[in-house]
């Protein structure tokens, strides 16, 4: 799986001539934390040891040429022509860092970009972030720009939401490019800063299964729980008039005011509230090692997920339920957006094995599909690879 360095930079040679730099930025996943980030709350993910690489050079005109290994296909910006969006294919997110990034006075030169990447797509493990925060760090370095990390996950949301249209929220990018060797973020969304919580990962491991399924509703309802969720706001600003969120809502005041939400937005309302509650919770038991209560955590969070919030799917919830019957696994939930993608499983590390192999067979029975298995250690975010 691991990509090969020095062939890529072979390939950039034969491909573009010259010396590229080596820049990478990771994918995540998301131990819990769960549609709270675009709700100001808060979010638990961690970096993973599957990233994309961009070797990069700069060119002597403002044009960016840029090809994908992945795919077989590339592509060509002209940073002094007018700008092209919502093309529907993975250039939005390279011109879409690029514009987003001129328009934050990071003046860039063009450029020569390869770009290769080992991040699942459609998995849920966010390999656009990877996209847009590798192409992001390579542009600006090489333009000899510098780019606060956080202003660079900035960046990679704004393309997203205004040359790909997905309205999503920060946690992707934040922690694809801040992430660290060893941590979980915990991250305040509104705030925009994080906690390192380290996360030792010998006893407890962190495996990723894929449904392979992703629902075409995905996009759509991701829209609608945000408009359902401001809904709930406005509403409980009648009796809250200090909330701008639903992160400002306790689950007392929620307990207080739930019967004046219609019932829909009574469901969203709750997941929102309770999840970030068990979010703070579950880094708390991070920090003392509790992995059997933070395993805790994610059942019920899988269970808020699929009843209050209504985005998982029926293949989420059957990986799920084979967890729950494995050994050794401490928690299970879906991670990401929903309607398919991966869950996120804390299983003890002796037991990996067992729960790979039981997993793959009853999925795939029950299924027809099968499911990959990745276990990753937590990693480091974004950087320019020096070897
Ligand atoms: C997607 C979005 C994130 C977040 C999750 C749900 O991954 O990109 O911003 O909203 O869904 O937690």
């Amino acid at each position: 799986m691991a990509i090969n360095y020095l062939n890529l930079q072979t390939e950039y040679q034969s491909r573009f001539g010259g010396e590229p730099r080596l820049f990478r930025a990771p994918g995540r996943v998301n131990l819990i934390g769960e549609h709270t980030d675009y709700n100001d709350g808060f979010v638990l993910p961690m970096a993973i040891e599957y990233a994309t690489i961009v070797a990069a050079a700069v060119r002597e005109d403002r044009k960016i040429r840029v090809c994908s290994v992945n795919l077989g296909e590339e592509g060509e910006i002209n940073l002094d022509a007018p700008e092209q969006k919502f093309r529907g294919s993975w250039l939005d997110f390279v011109e879409g860092v690029a514009r987003i990034l001129e328009r934050r006075n990071v003046k860039l030169r063009g450029a020569d970009l390869l770009i290769s990447s080992d991040v699942p797509t459609g998995a849920g493990l966010s390999s656009s972030a990877a996209l847009e925060i590798s192409v992001g760090l390579a542009l600006t370095e090489i333009s000899n720009q510098s780019i606060d990390k956080v202003q660079l996950a900035l960046v990679g949301q704004a393309a997203e939401h205004e040359f790909v249209g997905a309205k999503i929220g920060i946690m992707d990018q934040f922690v694809s490019a801040l992430g660290r060797k060893g941590h979980a973020l915990l991250i305040d969304c509104r705030k925009l800063q994080a906690e390192q919580v380290p996360f030792a990962t010998d006893d407890a491991a962190i495996a990723i299964c894929n449904t392979n399924i992703k629902h075409e509703l995905a996009a759509s309802e991701y829209n609608t729980r945000r408009a359902e969720c401001e809904q709930g706001v406005e509403i409980l600003q009648k009796f809250l008039p200090g909330i701008t969120h639903l992160r400002d809502v306790s689950v007392a005041d929620f307990e207080k005011y739930k019967n004046h939400l219609p019932e829909i937005i009574r469901k969203r309302c709750r997941h929102v509230v309770t999840e970030n509650k068990r979010t703070l919770d579950a880094a708390e038991a991070l920090r003392k090692n509790d992995f059997e209560e933070f395993g805790r955590l994610m059942w019920l969070s899988h269970m808020s997920l699929r009843d209050d919030y209504e985005v998982s799917c029926r293949e989420l919830d059957l990986l799920v339920k084979i967890a729950s019957e494995c050994a050794g696994v401490l928690g299970a939930r879906m991670t990401g957006g929903g309607f398919g993608g991966s869950t996120v499983n804390l299983v003890r590390r002796e037991k990996l094995e067992d729960f790979t192999e039981k997993v793959s067979i009853k999925y795939f029975r029950q299924t027809q599909i099968a499911t990959d298995v990745y276990v990753s250690n937590p990693a480091g975010g974004a950087s320019e690879i020096i070897f």
